[in-house]
């Protein structure tokens, strides 16, 4: 049996009748410490973003507002998954292209990262990530 693509974690819920509370810490639903964390939010309409793999970050992706189709590819097989909860995140490791689509409007995804922005960690062409994972 292959390993899922999509790998999912359960976010702990700590609202209450005042409102919701999602925590994200180490050891927890973060399996790695956050070097960096961004967000994506106001994607235009019809727009889809990524088109890139990294060579060694990892990552955990929770959409927090809104909704998001996240697709995974390994170079042989593809996956995808719709993130609609900020009760669940979606860790991506090395070695995934990865590609977003179906922005909704008020869509907020946030992403943790175990290391600082690094241009060289990117493979962006996806013909040249097929020959990446095929030669490793
Ligand atoms: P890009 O990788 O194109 O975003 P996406 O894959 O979501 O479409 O990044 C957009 C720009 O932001 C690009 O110029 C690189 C820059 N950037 C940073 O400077 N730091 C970061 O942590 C990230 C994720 C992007």
């Amino acid at each position: 049996m292959s390993v899922p693509l999509v790998q999912l974690v359960g976010i702990p819920q700590r609202g209450d009748t005042r409102g919701g509370l999602a925590v994200a810490e180490l050891g927890g639903a973060l399996p790695f410490p956050a070097r960096r964390i961004y967000w994506i939010h106001g994607t235009q309409p019809g727009v889809s973003r990524g088109f890139h793999a990294h060579k060694r970050l990892r990552q955990l992706c929770v959409c927090v507002a809104g909704s998001v189709r996240m697709s995974l590819f390994d170079g042989r097989r593809e996956e995808s998954v719709i993130l609609d909860s900020s009760a669940t995140g979606l860790l991506i490791g090395p070695g995934l292209w990865r590609e977003m689509h179906d922005f909704s409007a008020d869509c907020v995804l946030m992403v943790f990262a175990d290391a600082e922005y690094d241009e060289a960690d990117y493979i962006r062409d996806r013909d040249q990530f097929i020959r990446h994972v095929h030669s490793s």
